[in-house]
């Protein structure tokens, strides 16, 4: 099924805005202005729990149904927060920056989240660009866009492959692996202390790569695992600006000369946070959806074209960043017909978004050629200029190559079997176990 979606961003931006004015409740909310409020235990659905943790696509399903494209729902710990889950919906959040803000301190339910919540890693405020707004946000964001501008896409390809090469020579000869430890986090682990101009020490690369994941986890280590990371980049950051060198982390130093160690410290770290874990997603959701899907199938003996299908459909079905925290009402509006009131929490379910079945009337399968979908965000506030493609090229190397070294690729254990990590944020497998033809490592 293809959407009538225009493909050009902006337009359809600005035309949502504009649409959302004057469009009428979507056809399953209730009847909306005196909806009840975020936290009506009668209402509101837990985004945690086993269930969510089970099958969060049903979850998303069970809210639409019984809350419309806009529903109340409760995060871990009962705190109460706007769900989006229209597609219209969030292209109107994401475009409207006035009345959507980001900074957290805006949010009116800090009283009710207690120290130890595990998604306070990411959202309660620190310097960090994703809480800044307005002209603070679109300087720093240049400087990130600046900085990538300068990866030559070819070299970092080279990288990419040599990466590749390197970590399938460890297992080739076994003829099993799990992708997940093996290969999928550890290319761009690599990559990132490449482009990061970390230091290429197994127990460094381990800290960071686990920190991170852990922060995004739903457990108590959440806090101290970003905490880790901390200390870990802000070493980075101390030697950079001493001695800056031909890397991203110096670069964005130098494109902004006036932000505070503690400010370069925060963003750093939020760009290692955004290429490392989802670019790792990406490339095992897409993984497995070649060897669990017969229609991408094909890939493993050897259509090259068909990566890229597979890369972007998993855009649209397992987007690695499912549930985004969010952005706060700057003032009262309506959204999707509910009343959202200053400092309302909203989150923008991007999974959900992307499989809108007002979008996809008979079933979400079968977006070739469709680069409509959200799982980069959009707009001022979205995944900036160059984060997308440096990611492309990683994860597309990483899949190439291994579908070259390994073409005969089969699942270990049946598709139901896969586990997904229990997680508010993220969609990403537990582990992938494969079996293959032993092959010899490489010459290099
Ligand atoms: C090398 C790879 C990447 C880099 C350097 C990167 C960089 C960033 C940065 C710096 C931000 C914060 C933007 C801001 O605060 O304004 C961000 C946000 C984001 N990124 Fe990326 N990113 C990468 C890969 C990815 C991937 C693979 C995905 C998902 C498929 C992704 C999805 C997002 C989303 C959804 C946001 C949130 C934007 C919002 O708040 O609306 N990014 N990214």
């Amino acid at each position: 099924m293809v959407t009538n979606l225009q493909d050009d961003q902006d337009a359809q931006d600005g035309q949502d805005a504009q649409d959302s004015q004057d469009t009428p409740a979507p056809q399953h909310a209730p009847d909306a202005p005196d909806a009840p409020p975020p936290g009506c235990p009668a209402h509101a659905a837990r985004l945690y729990g086993p269930d969510f943790r089970r099958r969060p696509d049903e979850t998303y399903q069970r809210i639409r149904r019984d809350g419309g494209q806009v529903a109340p729902v409760l995060l871990e710990g009962d705190i109460d927060a706007w769900f989006v889950l229209g597609y219209r919906e969030t292209r109107q959040v994401l475009s409207d920056t006035e009345t959507f803000g980001r900074d957290p301190r805006r949010w009116n339910g800090w009283d009710s989240v207690p120290p130890d919540w595990p998604l306070m890693p990411w959202v309660a405020y620190s310097p960090m660009m994703p809480f800044t707004e307005g002209e603070e946000h679109r300087r720093r964001a240049t400087a990130v866009s600046e900085a990538l501008a300068t990866v030559d896409p070819f070299v970092l390809r080279g990288h990419c492959e040599r990466f590749a090469d390197q970590l399938i020579d460890k297992f080739a000869p076994r003829g099993r692996a799990d992708l997940v430890y093996d290969y999928i986090y550890s290319v761009p682990t690599l990559a990132t202390a490449e482009l990061f101009g970390l230091p290429q020490d197994e127990a460094g690369l381990e800290t960071l790569a686990a920190g991170l994941t852990v922060s995004f986890l739903s457990d108590e280590e959440a806090i101290a695992g970003q905490q880790r990371v901390a200390g870990y980049v802000a070493e980075l950051v101390r030697a950079k600006r001493e001695d800056p060198g031909p890397d991203l982390t110096s670069r964005f130093i130098l494109n902004t000369p006036d932000l505070t160690e503690e400010q370069h410290t925060a963003d750093v770290m939020v760009l290692m946070a955004a290429a490392l874990p989802l670019t790792s997603y990406w490339i095992g959701n897409t993984l497995r959806l070649m060897l669990t899907d017969e229609r991408l199938a094909m890939t493993l003996s050897g259509n090259r074209r068909s990566i890229g299908e597979a890369m972007n459909e998993v855009l649209w079905a397992d987007s690695p960043l499912q549930n985004l925290i969010g952005r706060y009402a700057t003032r009262d509006t309506d959204l999707g017909g509910r009343r959202i009131h200053a400092g309302d929490l909203v989150v923008l379910g991007l999974a959900a978004a992307n499989a809108d079945p007002l979008l996809w009337p008979d079933t979400p399968v079968g977006h070739a050629g469709n680069h409509s979908h959200v799982a980069f965000s959009s707009g001022d506030y979205g995944c900036p200029a160059g984060g997308p493609e440096t990611a492309r090229i990683i994860a597309e190397t990483a899949i190439e190559v291994l579908l070259d070294r390994v073409p005969d690729l089969t699942l270990a254990v049946a598709p139901d079997e896969l586990k997904w990590v229990d997680s508010f944020w993220y969609r990403c497998l537990d582990s992938l176990p494969v079996t293959f033809s032993p092959t010899p490592v490489t010459a290099g």
